[in-house]
């Protein structure tokens, strides 16, 4: 009977893992995962999706009109307020933040201070899909919450998560040649723009626009200017051709453009540079004008890291959201965090030779490949390779029935194995032959009883 086939393809800008691009995957999110832990973080994880107005509530509008909206297919009485009102009651997470906020605040009183959590969720956006921006990313989110908003300890936890974001670029192999870490100041920019006499009411659009000046051109930029009423002096201020960036190893002290600065400001931006000063990580950092963010919870230090060239988009951003806590019913907690994708970060590696096969699938390796020369072996391997798995080991056969041992070999090598194990003539021994699939020696039979034991002795020493 004829089957009746259809093909089917992934949506736009949706990704499918195959075996490579899931090591790759999963290689990525276990440097992610071993750095998040050797600083103190613990892992936690949220919904993949949300009420809608747990994003509308204080992300801002850049995050709001990529929401994809979520409701049940099944509830009349939500299909109905759908067509009714354009809007589904839930969203597939855009980002984390609002869920954790959510989370810290239901639980702030029981919660151990200060709070380090990290989660490695996958996020969904209804971007145009392009090189580096897709609608379903990993997201590695580090926050650390009910850190101090005051004094030299406000320098100190921010810089802790800067030095963090660093620690995993150099464990990817990435250095300061290849990665910048742009540093802006939101908060400054907004008492900047209030002594401009822009209206608080104002402010949000304001900074929306400067979030989105690096990508208009320059008569958007200055139409987008007049839409929202700036005063000449205020379009030459934040004009993007007059970005100023400087390098913080090259300098003794945060420029006072954004500022007209109070002696607490002052030290506060003097803590900052000796407390990255301290921790060695000057040499990736820079304070960048153009750098704003674009979601509206944050309060202070905002950052993000972009390849050097500029030729890709930012690879991770974040900042202090000293409100957001309180915000969703919780208590003052302020926090400082943020968020790298998986997306443009796989793109450099990949573009600058740092993702090679045999490290992203060095945790795949197994351990043995094991092989029948006869008819007799193979009706014992079944066994032989299932006592091995029950010891822990990662083991693979041969599903051919060829008899060939060059070829299974063959197949044992593109296996990437570390020993082939051989059933033959010596089974009647109740022993086989292990050869070395990197050197290629191979010494005396063995008995199976010490398989184990040559196998472990062998991981040992890798
Ligand atoms: P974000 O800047 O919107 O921040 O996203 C962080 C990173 O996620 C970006 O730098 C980028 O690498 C990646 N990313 C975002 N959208 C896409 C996309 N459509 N395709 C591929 N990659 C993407 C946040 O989401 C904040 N909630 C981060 C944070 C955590 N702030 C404090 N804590």
């Amino acid at each position: 009977m004829a089957v009746s086939s259809k093909k089917f393809q992934a949506p736009k800008g949706m990704r499918d893992f195959y075996p490579q691009d899931m090591a790759v995957r999963r290689y990525i999110e276990n440097i992610w995962r071993t750095v998040s832990i050797n600083h103190g973080f613990d892992e936690v994880d949220g919904p993949t999706f949300e009420h809608l107005d747990l994003y509308t509530h204080k992300s801002g509008p850049g995050i709001v009109s990529e929401i994809f909206q979520v409701f049940s297919g099944k509830d009349e009485a939500e299909r109905a307020a759908v067509q009714r009102t354009a809007q589904a009651p839930f969203a597939l997470r855009p980002e984390f933040t609002p869920t954790l906020a959510r989370m810290v605040a239901a639980q702030a009183d029981s919660l151990p201070k200060p709070i380090k959590w990290f989660a490695i969720p996958t996020m969904f956006r209804a971007e145009r899909p392009q090189r580096g921006r897709l609608r379903e990313h990993v997201q590695w989110n580090v926050d650390f919450i009910g850190v101090p908003s005051e004094g030299m300890f406000r320098a100190q936890a921010d810089v802790a998560m800067l030095a963090l974001m660093v620690a995993a670029f150099e464990r990817f192999g990435l250095s300061a040649r290849d990665v910048r870490v742009k540093l802006g100041d939101r908060e400054a920019v907004r008492r900047r723009l209030k002594l401009e006499g822009r209206d608080q009411a104002a402010l949000d659009d304001d900074l929306t626009l400067l979030d989105e000046r690096p990508k208009l051109r320059p008569d958007e930029y200055r139409s987008r200017t007049r839409q929202l009423g700036w005063k000449d002096a205020l379009v030459r201020l934040y004009d993007p051709e007059t970005r100023l960036v400087v390098r913080l190893d090259d300098m003794s002290s945060l420029p006072d453009r954004e500022r007209q600065d109070s002696e607490d400001q002052r030290k506060q931006a003097g803590s900052l540079l000796y407390e990255i000063d301290q921790a060695e990580i000057a040499e990736w950092c820079e304070f960048d004008s153009l750098i704003v963010r674009g979601l509206a919870y944050y309060t202070g230090l905002v950052f993000e890291a972009h390849e050097a060239t500029g030729a890709h988009r930012a690879i991770a951003g974040g900042g202090r959201y000293d409100n957001l806590i309180e915000s969703f019913g919780g208590p003052s907690l302020p926090a400082c965090g943020f968020g790298m994708g998986d997306v443009v970060l796989g793109n450099i590696l990949h573009d600058k030779g740092l993702l090679p096969e045999d490290v992203y699938m060095a945790p795949l390796r197994p351990h043995a490949f094991v092989v029948a020369a006869d008819d007799q072996a193979a009706a014992q391997l079944p066994k032989i390779v299932a006592d091995l798995r029950k010891q822990g080991f990662h083991v693979r056969h041969s599903y051919k029935t060829t008899r060939n041992v060059g070829k299974l070999l063959g197949e044992a090598g593109k296996s990437r194995a570390c020993f082939a194990i051989i059933l033959g003539k010596e089974l009647a021994e109740n022993k086989a032959v292990v050869k070395n699939l990197e050197s290629g020696e191979q010494g005396d039979p063995i008995p199976l009883m010490a398989l184990v034991e040559f196998l472990r002795a062998q991981s040992r020493r890798v």
